[in-house]
C-alpha cells in the first residue's frame, strides 16, 4: 500500500457523520476509490455525472456472466429460465424503489435520456398536436428539452419555459400561470444536474393534474439522493439512469402509469415486443414488453438490481442526510472564499456545488483540481441555457455521493485555494 493509499484511507476512517451511516465501511465496498491520481488520493467528486460501483454490483455482473449468461423470455433451457428469473427479479427490485403499483411499469431503457425520449416518441408522437405545447423549466438538462423539440417541430407545437430566479428555484407561480388547456405535458426534472434545486414534484403534478395534464420527471439526479415514491408524486413517468444510483452505465428505467402505458404505441420493432407477426399486421406483447424490443441489457439490468438493492439497504434516507452534511460543509467552506460564486443556492438542494471563481475558467479550474486528484466537472453540463440564465459559459461542479467525506471536501478546498494562488 502506497503512503498516499494510506493517507486515503485514513482520511476515510475519520470520516463519522450524522446520518448514523459508517463510511468507512461503505468506502471499502468500492475499489476505485483506493487508488492515487498524480501521485494524490482519489478524491472523487463527480457524482452527478456518474457515481463508481460498489463490489455487489461488480460481483452481480460478473457472477452473471461467469455462471448464468443466455437469453431471456426465450429459452427453455436451465440457463434461460435462471437468466429471465434475474431479469425480472431486478424489475420488481425497481418497482419497490420507486414504490410503483405493478412491476409491468418499470420498462428498462438506456437511462433517464432514453426514457424521455420514449415518451415523446409514442406517448408526443401519438397525442401532441398542431398548437399544443409542451412546458418544461429553465433548469432542465439538454436531455429534457431536445426530444421536446424535436416532437414539437414535426408536430407544429410550441415549447414553453417556467422560468427560474436568481437562487436557481423554479417560478412555481410562473409556472400555473403557463399551465393551459394547450398544454399536453409537463417535463420537468427533480433535482437540477447543474444547480442542485430540488423541485416539490407532488405540488407541481396536483397543479398539472388539476387541468387534466400529465406530469414527466426527469429523476436522473434525485433517485440516487432521495427516496421516490411514484404513488405518492402521482407523476404519470419517472426517469432515472442506473449509473447514477452506483449501478452500470447504459440501463435505467422508464417508469409509466398502467393506463397511458397501455394507450401509447410502442417505442422501437422488434423481437420480444410482439404478441404475433404476419407480413399484413403485428400485434404487440403486453406490458412492460411492448417496449423492450430485442435483446436487453440483461448483464445491466441484473446489475441495477444489485445497486437499488445496495441503495436501499443503506438508507436512501440516510445517504440523503449524509450528503446534505456534505453540502452544508463543503458550501460553508467555499463560501468563505474571496472570488469564489457559488450557482444555484436554492433553499432545497441536492449534493451539488456549482460555482464560478472570478478571472479563472473553471476548465482551469478542473485541470489544476485534477492535478490534486481531485475530479470534478466543469463546463455547461449539458444546460446550457442555464448558463445562459446566469450569464456565464460554465461552471466548475462538485457533486457528493455517500462515501464522500468532510476530509475531501478540506482537500477540495485546499485545491481551490492552490487554483487561486496559480492565478493570482
Ligand atoms: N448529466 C450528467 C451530468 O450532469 C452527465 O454530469
Amino acid at each position: 500500500m502506497t503512503t498516499a493509499t494510506q493517507k486515503a484511507d485514513s482520511r476515510a476512517r475519520s470520516a463519522r457523520t450524522g446520518s448514523g451511516l459508517d463510511i468507512e465501511k461503505i468506502r471499502q465496498d468500492f475499489p476505485i476509490l483506493r487508488q492515487t491520481i498524480h501521485g494524490k488520493p482519489l478524491v472523487y467528486l463527480d457524482n452527478a455525472a456518474t457515481s463508481q460501483k460498489p463490489r455487489q454490483v461488480l460481483d452481480a455482473i460478473a457472477r452473471y456472466y461467469e455462471g448464468t449468461n443466455a437469453n431471456i423470455h426465450r429459452g427453455v433451457h436451465a440457463l434461460s429460465e435462471r437468466a429471465t428469473a434475474e431479469y425480472e427479479e431486478a424489475r420488481q427490485t425497481a418497482q419497490r424503489f420507486l414504490n410503483a403499483a405493478h412491476s409491468h411499469e418499470i420498462i428498462f431503457v438506456r437511462g433517464a435520456t432514453e426514457g424521455i425520449n420514449l415518451v415523446a416518441q409514442t406517448f408526443g408522437r401519438a397525442q401532441v398536436r398542431s398548437g399544443d405545447e409542451i412546458l418544461i423549466t429553465a433548469m432542465e438538462h439538454h436531455s429534457n428539452i431536445v426530444p421536446w423539440q424535436i416532437l414539437c417541430e414535426e408536430k407544429g407545437a410550441k415549447l414553453r419555459v417556467v422560468p427560474i430566479n436568481d437562487r436557481g428555484e423554479l417560478m412555481i407561480d410562473q409556472l400555473e400561470n403557463l399551465l393551459s388547456e394547450r398544454t399536453a405535458l409537463l417535463a420537468i426534472t427533480h433535482v437540477s444536474n447543474a444547480l442542485g434545486s430540488v423541485n416539490p414534484i407532488r405540488e407541481i403534478v396536483a397543479m398539472a393534474h388539476k387541468r387534466n395534464i400529465p406530469v414527466l420527471v426527469d429523476g436522473a439526479q434525485a433517485a440516487p439522493h432521495i427516496k421516490i415514491d411514484v404513488q405518492a408524486l402521482d407523476c404519470d413517468f419517472y426517469a432515472f439512469s442506473g449509473h447514477k444510483v452506483y449501478g452500470p452505465t447504459g440501463i435505467g428505467v422508464l417508469y409509466g402509469k398502467t393506463a397511458l402505458l397501455e394507450s401509447m404505441p410502442p417505442y422501437q420493432g422488434g423481437g420480444d415486443m410482439i404478441s404475433s407477426v404476419t407480413f399484413e399486421k403485428t400485434t404487440y406483447n403486453k406490458l412492460p414488453y411492448k417496449f423492450e424490443a430485442g435483446t436487453p441489457d440483461i448483464a445491466g439490468v441484473i446489475g441495477l438490481g444489485a445497486a437499488l438493492e445496495y441503495v436501499t439497504n443503506l438508507g436512501i434516507e440516510k445517504i440523503g442526510a449524509h450528503e446534505h452534511d456534505l453540502l452544508e460543509y463543503a458550501t460553508q467552506q467555499v463560501s468563505v472564499i474571496s472570488g469564489l460564486q457559488i450557482i444555484g443556492t436554492a433553499k432545497d438542494k441536492a449534493g451539488v456545488l456549482s460555482f464560478v471563481l472570478e478571472g479563472v475558467h473553471p476548465h482551469d479550474i478542473g485541470t489544476i483540481l485534477d492535478q490534486e486528484g481531485i475530479a470534478i466537472r466543469t463546463g455547461h453540463h449539458c444546460s446550457q441555457p442555464i448558463m445562459e440564465r446566469f450569464g456565464i459559459p460554465a461552471t466548475a461542479r462538485a457533486s457528493v455521493a455517500v462515501y464522500n467525506t468532510n476530509q475531501e471536501i478540506d482537500v477540495l478546498v485546499q485545491g481551490i485555494k492552490k487554483v487561486k494562488e496559480v492565478f493570482a
